[in-house]
C-alpha cells in the first residue's frame, strides 16, 4: 500500500473511560494537572463531556459542569473539546422543547465544546434535527453517532441509507457508536466498507471492550478506511471501556495508518493516571469483574452497563434468581419496541420492562410510564413496527404519534427559568435545572452555602481570628 492514511483518535480518559469503569467519579481536580499534556498528544479530539459526566459532576461531585468545561478548555488549546449529546433528550431522559435544544448547544459551544456527537436511541433522525441545525448555526463540527445493533432489520442497505439521509441532514462526520461491543472484527470491514463509498464525511468508531473483540474490530475498521477511533489511556482502558490509546498507537506504528503519536508523551500521562488507578482498585471503585470478558453481551446483546442495572433492579426486588430469565425477555421485549437499539434511555426502558415482564409472571401485566411512552410514539419511530397485540394491551386506543415527537413539545425555556431563578448565578444554570431538576437544586445550594462559609472565614480573617 503506498498511500498513506495516518488514523487519527479521540481520547475518552476524561468521559467513556471513567464513565464506563469507575462510575464517572473522575474530579475535575484530577483532571486538570494532566490536560496541558493531553493537549501535546495531537489527538482528534478529547471527548470530555456527556450525560453521565454532566450529572455525576452536579449529583455525586458537587461540582459544576460548565466550570470543568471551561477550565479543561482553558487548558487544552489545541485539541478539539468533544461532548456526547443525546438528541432532542440533550443529557437527560425526555424529549425537550427546542428552544432548550438551541440554547443547550449554543451555550456548549460558547463554553469550549468544538464536537457534538448527537445520537437518538432509536436512530430516529427526527431526533437529531433541531441539534444539529443548532451545532450548524453556532459553527461547531455536528457529528451523527448510529446506535448500532444487530437484528434483522440492521442490514447494511440500511445502514448505508441512514448514512446518506445524515450526510444530507448536514452532519460533519458520522460515528458508528457500537456502546455494548457488539461490533466484530469482520463485520466491521464490511460496515465501514459500504459506509465509506456510501458517503464522503469522516468516519469515527466508537466502541467498548466488553465483548473483548475491540482492538480486533479498531484494526479491520482501520484497513477498511476508517478515519477516527475512540481510545483510552492504558489505565482506564479495556473492560466495559476502549481499547488502550498506546496500544493502538503501537500497532500501527510504520504502517500507513501510523498516528505519529510520541508514545513517551503517552507514557508520562499513563504514568499520571496509574496510581488514581491503583485507588479506585483498592476503594472498590474499580471493580475488577468489570475488567474481564463478559461474554454474556454477545450472546445477549445487551450493553455492559444495561447488565448491572438489571442486577441491582432484581436486587432491590428480591428476585436475583430471575436474572436470566430478565436476560432471555429482553431481546423479546425489544423486539416488541420494534427491534430498537439498546442505548440510553431505550435501553433502561426495555431493562425495566423486562425485569417487569418476569417478577409479574405475565408479559405486560405491570407497565411503566416509559413502555407506554414509547409504544405512543412519543420517543419516535423506531425500524420495525410496534408488536400491535403488545401496544394494545398497553395503552389501549390511545392516539399514537406519527409527528416528530418534539412538535408536541412546547417551549419551555421561559418556564424553565421562572421556575429556578432565585438560584441563577450564571445564564448556564438553568440548563442545568433543565436537564437534571432535583440534582440541580440541591447542587445550587450547596453551592450557596459553601459561599457563606467562604465568606464567614474571610470575615474570622479580618478580625484576627483566623489561626497561625
Ligand atoms: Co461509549
Amino acid at each position: 500500500m503506498s498511500q498513506t492514511k495516518p488514523v487519527r483518535i479521540t481520547e475518552t480518559i476524561l468521559r467513556d473511560a471513567h464513565q464506563s469503569l469507575i462510575a464517572t467519579r473522575m474530579s475535575t481536580e484530577r483532571m486538570l494537572p494532566i490536560v496541558e499534556k493531553l493537549d501535546q498528544v495531537g489527538y482528534h479530539s478529547l471527548e470530555c463531556w456527556g450525560g453521565a459526566t454532566f450529572d455525576a459532576s452536579l449529583r455525586f461531585l458537587h461540582e459544576d459542569p460548565w466550570d470543568r468545561l471551561r477550565k479543561i478548555k482553558d487548558k487544552a488549546k489545541k485539541t478539539p473539546l468533544q461532548m456526547l449529546f443525546r438528541g432532542q433528550n440533550i443529557l437527560g431522559y425526555r424529549p425537550y422543547g427546542d428552544d432548550v435544544v438551541e440554547y443547550f448547544v449554543q451555550k456548549s459551544i460558547a463554553n469550549g465544546i468544538d464536537i457534538i456527537r448527537i445520537f437518538d436511541c432509536l436512530n430516529d433522525l427526527r431526533n437529531l434535527e433541531t441539534a444539529v441545525k443548532a451545532s450548524n448555526k453556532e459553527e461547531g463540527h455536528a457529528q451523527i453517532a448510529l446506535s448500532y445493533t444487530l437484528g434483522d432489520a440492521y442490514t447494511l442497505e440500511y445502514w448505508t441509507n441512514i448514512a446518506k439521509e445524515i450526510e444530507n441532514m448536514g452532519a460533519d462526520s458520522i460515528c458508528i457508536k457500537d456502546m455494548a461491543g457488539l461490533l466484530l472484527p469482520y463485520k466491521a470491514t464490511e460496515l465501514v466498507t459500504a459506509l465509506k463509498s456510501a458517503v464522503k464525511i469522516p468516519i469515527q468508531l466508537h466502541t467498548h471492550y466488553t465483548s473483548g473483540v475491540a482492538s480486533m474490530t479498531y484494526m479491520k475498521a482501520v484497513e477498511a478506511g476508517v478515519d477516527v477511533i475512540d481510545c483510552a489511556m492504558s489505565p482506564f482502558a479495556l473492560g466495559t471501556s476502549q481499547p488502550a490509546t498506546e496500544v493502538m498507537v503501537e500497532t500501527f506504528k510504520g504502517t500507513p495508518y501510523d498516528t505519529g503519536y510520541d508514545q513517551n508523551l503517552l507514557a508520562e500521562i499513563a504514568d499520571y493516571f496509574r496510581p488514581y488507578r491503583d485507588e479506585c482498585l483498592e476503594s472498590g471503585l474499580l471493580n475488577p469483574k468489570n475488567m474481564g470478558v463478559n461474554i454474556k453481551t454477545l450472546l445477549y446483546q445487551v450493553p455492559g452497563g444495561m447488565l448491572s442495572n438489571l442486577t441491582s433492579q432484581l436486587k432491590d426486588l428480591g428476585a436475583e434468581d430471575k436474572y436470566y430469565e430478565v436476560l432471555e425477555e429482553v431481546p423479546r421485549v425489544r423486539k416488541d419496541f420494534g427491534e430498537c437499539p439498546l442505548v440510553t434511555p431505550s435501553s433502561q426502558i426495555v431493562g425495566s420492562q423486562a425485569v417487569m415482564n418476569v417478577v409479574a409472571g405475565e408479559r405486560y401485566k405491570m407497565v411503566t410510564k416509559e413502555t407506554k411512552d414509547v409504544l405512543s410514539g412519543k420517543y419516535g419511530k423506531t425500524v420495525k413496527p410496534f408488536n400491535p397485540e403488545v401496544q394494545k394491551k398497553c395503552i389501549g386506543d390511545a392516539e399514537v404519534i406519527t409527528c416528530r415527537p418534539a412538535d408536541l413539545v412546547p417551549n419551555e425555556l421561559e418556564t424553565l427559568e421562572a421556575e429556578m431563578a432565585q438560584y441563577k448565578e450564571q445564564d448556564e444554570d438553568v440548563l442545568s435545572y433543565a436537564l437534571f431538576p432535583q440534582v440541580a437544586i440541591d447542587f445550587f445550594k450547596y453551592r450557596e452555602a459553601q459561599k457563606t462559609k467562604m465568606d464567614a472565614s474571610v470575615a474570622d480573617t479580618k478580625n484576627g481570628a483566623y489561626p497561625v
